[in-house]
């Protein structure tokens, strides 16, 4: 309903160009448009959320566990009808091939089957009673309120649905808005949501987020703020809250994910995982390695090998099989990995690869960075992009002072072959990063694994059952204990 009340609407583009007929130049695709919302629009929703928690339709934060699950359930099935189109979608509006599409897909469906699963169990778990000094008390696992959800372009269904679903399943009011590239592929599951919730109960945000998110934050009536993308976006939602500091957050946000390649490396599983762990969905993972410490002895095997992979990469558009680059969002991604690579090159970076560098509207090639000085921003801004920086070390500590110096701290992956010396580092590593990968790319799943990070890369844990703990809070039912037998 709320298309009719806005007069003003967002166009969406693709990343794909395309041509109309065979003489024309190639123009971006309009694939769409959604409403934008002014203040006063994104606060009504708030209001009827609020209402929907408090009173209105009254039932969803009290209603049985069972019958929540009941909704979910009833929704993923409604949602698999739409694979199809939001596949689709997901590759026209973000550029995800086709095969990553779908994987994107079938892991929200399996998130959502096993956040039920973990329910089961969770709830079980907290129905019991506590006895001591002679009070009686039944904890129960309660909702927190109005959570609004935020999810980032690079998985705007699983990354939303890791916050939404949770939050829902746990009796809250989920509010969420969608990325602005990635928005559409939500359309065919507004009717989903309508028929398998009670009205109110999800309310999606449209518009631009520093007008309708932030409106909603400057109220201080958000009760928890799900965020994942930017670490900028999320201090400046953060601070239109009036008490920023008492806010509940879950947040996920950016990265700079190294690998460490030892002397004694199988460079072959090296080369193989540092280029999937950098240039799966064009570098475009917060999961994704994004800086490369090789010790100077291999270093050039390393890179030759590394280039002839690269080499054999298709790039495309995302239709086409077995792709593997595809088109970035905006030219202006484009301009930025520019801008990086000619700063790499004044402090004596080059271009190792064939092609390195090399774009076309918003096609980029993956390119090799080397050798990457410290004074170069790559050496420590997040590129969220195909470019590798590679770093030659001979004394661990360099890599080691790296992960510790770092403004983030999510995963570092190691690659070796001796175990004593592999034991040293990730002994050093578990104290600065959420994650130790052994031989193999940094990753957020299996989804049941806790993903979080430390400094600026996450607040919070998400995984299937952290994610229930988050959105809830334990509440208490007490009474004394004598109390209790006279009556
Ligand atoms: O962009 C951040 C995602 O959490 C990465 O997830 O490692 O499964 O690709 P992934």
């Amino acid at each position: 309903e709320l298309q009719s009340w806005t007069k003003d609407k967002i166009t969406v583009l693709s990343p794909i160009f395309c041509c109309k007929n065979e003489d024309s130049i190639p123009e971006q695709i309009i694939l769409g448009s959604y409403p934008s919302l002014d203040e006063e629009e994104a606060l009504k929703i708030l209001d009827s959320s609020i209402n929907a928690y408090n009173n209105g339709n009254g039932a969803w934060p009290s209603m049985k566990v069972e019958d929540r699950i009941k909704c979910v359930e009833k929704f993923v099935y409604l949602m698999q009808d739409n694979k199809d189109e939001i596949v689709n979608l997901l590759m026209w509006e973000i550029a995800k091939s086709h095969i990553d599409s779908e994987k994107e897909f079938d892991r929200t469906v399996k998130y959502i089957i096993d956040t039920i699963d973990a329910l089961k169990t969770l709830d079980r778990n907290s129905s019991k009673f506590l006895k001591e000094e002679s009070i009686i008390a039944q904890i129960r696992r309660s909702p927190l309120g109005i959570v609004l959800c935020m999810g980032p372009f690079n998985y705007p269904l699983n990354e939303t649905f890791t916050t939404l679903i949770p939050a829902l399943i746990m009796g809250n009011v989920v509010i969420f808005k969608p990325p602005k590239h990635g928005i559409l592929l939500f359309r065919p599951l507004l009717k989903a949501f309508k028929e398998a919730f009670p009205p109110g109960v999800i309310n999606t945000l449209y518009g631009r987020g520093r007008t309708v998110a932030s409106a909603l934050m400057a109220t201080g009536k958000i009760n928890c703020l799900a965020f994942i993308g930017t670490s900028k976006a999320a201090d400046s939602l953060q601070k239109t809250h009036p008490m920023p500091h008492r806010l509940r957050m879950i947040l996920g946000l950016e990265a700079k994910n190294p690998a460490i390649v030892l002397s004694h490396a199988d460079i072959t599983v090296a080369v193989k995982e540092c280029l999937l762990g950098a240039l799966s969905f064009n570098g475009q993972r917060c999961t994704a390695l994004k800086i490369l410490f090789v010790h100077s002895e291999i270093v050039n095997d390393f890179l030759k090998k590394l280039s002839d992979e690269i080499e054999k990469l298709k790039i495309n558009s995302p239709f086409e099989d077995d792709v593997f680059i595809t088109p970035m969002p905006t030219e202006d991604r484009v301009k930025y990995f520019l801008e990086l690579i000619e700063d790499a090159k004044m402090f004596g970076a080059k271009v190792i690869n064939k092609f390195g560098g090399s774009y076309n509207k918003t096609y980029f090639y993956p390119t090799i960075l080397y050798p990457v000085n410290k004074k170069a921003r790559i050496y420590h801004e997040e590129q969220f992009g195909p470019i590798i920086p590679v770093v030659p070390f001979s004394d661990i500590d360099e890599p080691l002072k790296y992960i510790t110096e770092s403004n983030y701290g999510q995963q570092a992956s190691i690659f070796g072959s001796d175990p004593d010396e592999m034991a040293k580092i990730i002994d050093a590593l578990v104290n600065q990063v959420c994650r130790v990968n052994l031989n193999s790319q940094c990753q957020r799943g299996p989804d049941i694994f806790p993903f979080t990070g430390r400094k600026d890369s996450a607040v919070g844990t998400l995984s299937v059952s952290d994610a229930l703990r988050s959105f809830s809070i334990r509440t208490l039912v007490a009474a004394k204990s004598s109390d209790l037998n006279k009556h």
